[in-house]
């Protein structure tokens, strides 16, 4: 009796500070596909849900740093695709101050040190990543069985010898999947990029615009927020970490540090790689065919080094591709910040970036500050010679390491088909809907992506609520394309 008295009583002093919130929808992370869900919520006169996010402001991988005197992103960057694109309208309604980036604009050095002029093979590489992508296309559109980026980069006739052709192979194609042609799909990347730059937001819509905005990338998705969530509005529950998640067919309870949350749906926004780690607990275990799904695709990295200078010695061109001889890809692909159009060219601005994807970005977030510093210094050196200045301030962002979330941005691996998507992203028992960056089929690893599938997750919940729920597909198991193709009589050619 005495030890239960006890017990009673801890309850209830926890029971105290812990709330029981009750609510229509949780929306769980406040990145840009929360906020897309949230809004698309209000805008439909669905106002009875709440958002839940760890971190103590909105925007998720939107985020900024400050070095010297430029704000810059160590998140999303670009505007990949423009026209109709959501992302675009919004920097269009927010004036977000731009930079047309070209991937012409190039200075090479190659693995002596010396400057060379790289642009033939740079053209012919950016000619076969073409003829790579229509064979993509036409192999999907025909159902034929996926393959490497890699194999389609062979076929088409690229087959990289030199340190230079490393570098470019790395600038051309790693920089923007994250991860590189061996364990790419050909035929999922190929629609991803089809999609953002040639097909869906109109007519000349395929431009990368770099946000050079002091407000922030972050700006036009805090302001968005802010439509939904005026100031001091109980349902914004920031610095709110989620523990777990237990759903049956009548309804959803999210476990926080602080409270309990009892809904009747739930979207999670958490990246793939926050869901592969499994930071946040099922109750019960996700099933299989949801677990095959999440785990067919792969969390990438893309590191970005920014280090700024007291004077600029580098070229004024764009970018500067360095043929790295012991590494592809690693300190190779350097972008000038002070370029035409960029940041000011002027002290306290002059900023020399460069990216690291997949294995070299894992080993640049695991030294520290000063050892990259150092790491990259020796590569300057034998890019620029042994006079140049020492940097005056360092920024490593290290998003793997991060563990709300784990990783930069989803990529389609070699092999997955539409049908491991599609389980990655049905829902469980049409109470928790998944949205994010990676659960879009079309727009993985884009800001666009995230936006869609917020904006999906919530019109789907809405019909739940007014009517039915719309289909969901999953496959509980999911088959081999005929393992033995069409046999052809003839002789090998
Ligand atoms: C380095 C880098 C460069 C990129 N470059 C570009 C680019 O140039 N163009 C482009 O279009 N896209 C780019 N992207 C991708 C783009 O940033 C993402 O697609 C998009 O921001 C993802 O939004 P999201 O809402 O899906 O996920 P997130 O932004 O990850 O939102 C999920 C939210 O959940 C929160 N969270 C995680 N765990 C918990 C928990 N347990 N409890 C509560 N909250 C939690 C997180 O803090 C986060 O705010 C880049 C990303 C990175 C990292
Ligand atoms: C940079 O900022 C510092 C203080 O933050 C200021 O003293 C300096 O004048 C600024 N430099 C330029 C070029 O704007
Ligand atoms: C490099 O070579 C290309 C093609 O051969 C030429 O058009 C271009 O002007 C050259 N660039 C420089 C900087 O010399
Ligand atoms: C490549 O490796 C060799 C041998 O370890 C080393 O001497 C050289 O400095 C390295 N070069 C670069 C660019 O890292
Ligand atoms: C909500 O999202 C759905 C699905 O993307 C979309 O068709 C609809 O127009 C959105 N509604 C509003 C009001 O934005």
């Amino acid at each position: 009796m005495k030890t239960f008295g006890v017990i009673a009583l801890a309850t209830l002093s926890v029971g105290a500070l812990a709330e029981t919130i009750h609510t229509k929808v949780a929306i769980l992370g406040g990145g840009v596909a929360g906020i897309s869900a949230a809004l698309n919520f209000t805008l439909n006169g669905m106002n009875d849900f709440v958002m839940v996010e760890a971190r103590d402001v909105v925007g998720g991988r939107a985020q900024t740093a400050k070095l010297g005197n430029t704000t810059i992103e160590i998140g999303c960057n670009w505007v990949q695709g423009t026209g109709t694109n959501p992302i675009n309208q919004l920097r269009l309604k927010y004036d977000l101050k731009t930079a047309v980036t070209s991937s012409s604009d190039l200075a090479y050095i190659d693995e002596h040190g010396k400057k060379v002029n790289a642009t033939d093979r740079m053209n012919e590489f950016n000619d076969i990543r073409g003829k790579m992508q229509d064979m993509g296309l036409k192999r999907l559109a025909a159902n034929q069985v996926d393959l490497s980026s890699r194999a389609a980069l062979a076929i088409n006739g690229w087959i990289p010898k030199t340190p230079m052709d490393n570098a470019i192979e790395s600038f051309g194609y790693d920089l923007e999947t994250g991860e590189t042609a061996e364990v790419g799909s050909l035929e999922f990347s190929s629609l991803n990029g089809e999609a953002s730059y040639v097909t869906d937001f109109g007519p000349n819509s395929g431009e990368n615009l770099m946000v050079i905005d002091q407000r922030g990338f972050k700006y036009i998705f805090e302001q968005e927020a802010a439509r939904v969530f005026k100031k001091g509005d109980k349902r914004l529950m920031l610095n709110t970490k989620v523990k777990s998640i237990a759903y049956n067919n009548k309804g959803v309870t999210i476990t926080t540090d602080k409270d309990t949350i009892i809904a009747d749906y739930a979207i999670t926004t958490f990246s793939l790689g926050v869901l592969q780690h499994r930071d946040v607990e099922w109750v019960p275990e996700l099933p299989d065919w949801k677990v095959e799904g999440l785990y067919g695709f792969h969390m990438a990295t893309y590191t970005k080094v920014f280090l700024e200078f007291p004077t600029k010695f580098w070229d004024d061109v764009e970018m500067t591709l360095y043929a790295n001889p012991n590494r592809s890809g690693l300190y190779s692909a350097w972008q000038n910040m002070n370029a035409p159009g960029y940041f000011p060219n002027k002290k306290d601005n002059y900023i020399f970036m460069v990216t690291n994807f997949q294995d070299n970005a894992y080993h640049v977030e695991s030294l520290t500050d000063s050892q990259v510093q150092a790491e990259a210094m020796e590569i300057l050196k034998k890019m620029y010679g042994n006079d140049i200045p020492e940097p005056v301030g360092i920024v490593v962002p290290r998003w793997t390491q991060d563990p709300l979330f784990r990783g930069s941005y989803s990529n389609w691996p070699i092999g997955e088909l539409d049908q491991h998507h599609e389980n990655m992203v049905a829902p469980l028992n049409n109470r928790v809907f998944f949205a994010g960056e990676a659960m879009s089929k079309r727009y993985y690893g884009f800001l666009q992506g995230a936006w869609f599938t917020g904006a999906s997750a919530a019109s789907n919940i809405n019909q739940c609520i007014k009517k039915r729920c719309p289909t969901a597909t999953y496959y509980p198991k999911i088959f081999n394309a005929k393992a033995k193709g069409v046999q052809v009589k003839r002789n090998v050619v």
